[in-house]
């Protein structure tokens, strides 16, 4: 008998600590939630990206993943690359960001600093470690021309391929005050064309897969119609 009221409290301060703990880790969860939401806010006010394109890039990419087969685990860090990589473009000064004619190869030099910025932002964030890896290397091509590492194949983070080929499609099929988007047909047809030079064949296979029969669902998730974009 005494060994049991000796153990029973123990045991029940092991339950309550556990419970303190979860209740930390959602806390931990919803603080990060909300600087994403913030971060998201902050590129929507600097007119560096939409609110609708961004929230859409996320629902693409975690179906790509989730058909490619990334684990769950990875699939909030994916999400989060996919709304937040272009973050360290806060850092490029509006001359450049807002130029319209060609960027000179100094000012393409810093404009090509975003990743860089962008990494080390979100590595700052505890559990971010994968969503500022996938960010860093968003703009790497496949065949290795891409930067900032000129890495190739499957040494660019699947993250970062699949960030690269949903960005590149919804910007091509979005309207923009300037022009009007391209129909999907010949987005699909400049995404194939990029296969195995700029982006990663399989997943752009994976996307078109998925583009073609999702994309009314997607659209209504994200709360917009394609006709509104496409
Ligand atoms: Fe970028």
């Amino acid at each position: 008998m005494a060994a049991m009221s000796d153990t029973f409290p123990l045991a029940l301060t092991t339950a309550c600590d556990w419970l303190r703990v979860k209740e930390l880790e959602e806390q931990q969860r919803s603080l990060l939630r909300s600087v994403v939401c913030g971060f998201n806010q902050l590129l929507d006010l600097r007119d560096l990206n939409t609110g609708i394109h961004s929230t859409r890039l996320a629902e693409w990419a975690v179906r790509v993943a989730r058909k490619l087969g990334l684990p769950e685990t990875d699939l909030y860090q994916l999400e989060v690359a996919a709304l937040l990589h272009d973050i360290g473009k806060i850092g490029i000064p509006d001359a450049i960001l807002r130029k319209e004619g060609k960027l000179t190869d100094e000012e393409r030099a810093l404009m090509n600093k975003h990743p860089e910025y962008s990494w080390s932002i979100l590595r700052l964030f505890p559990g971010f470690d994968k969503a500022s890896l996938y960010a860093l290397h968003h703009h790497e091509s496949f065949d290795g021309r891409g930067y900032p590492g000129g890495l190739k194949a499957e040494e660019i983070p699947i993250g970062s391929r699949i960030v690269a080929v949903v960005d590149a499609y919804d910007a091509m099929i979005s309207n923009r005050c300037y022009r009007k988007g391209l129909a999907h047909e010949e987005a699909a047809r400049r995404l194939n064309a990029g296969m195995g030079t700029q982006f990663d064949p399989a997943v752009v296979c994976t996307f078109l897969e998925t583009a073609e029969r999702e994309v009314a669902e997607v659209f209504a998730v994200t709360g917009a119609s394609p006709s509104a974009v496409i």
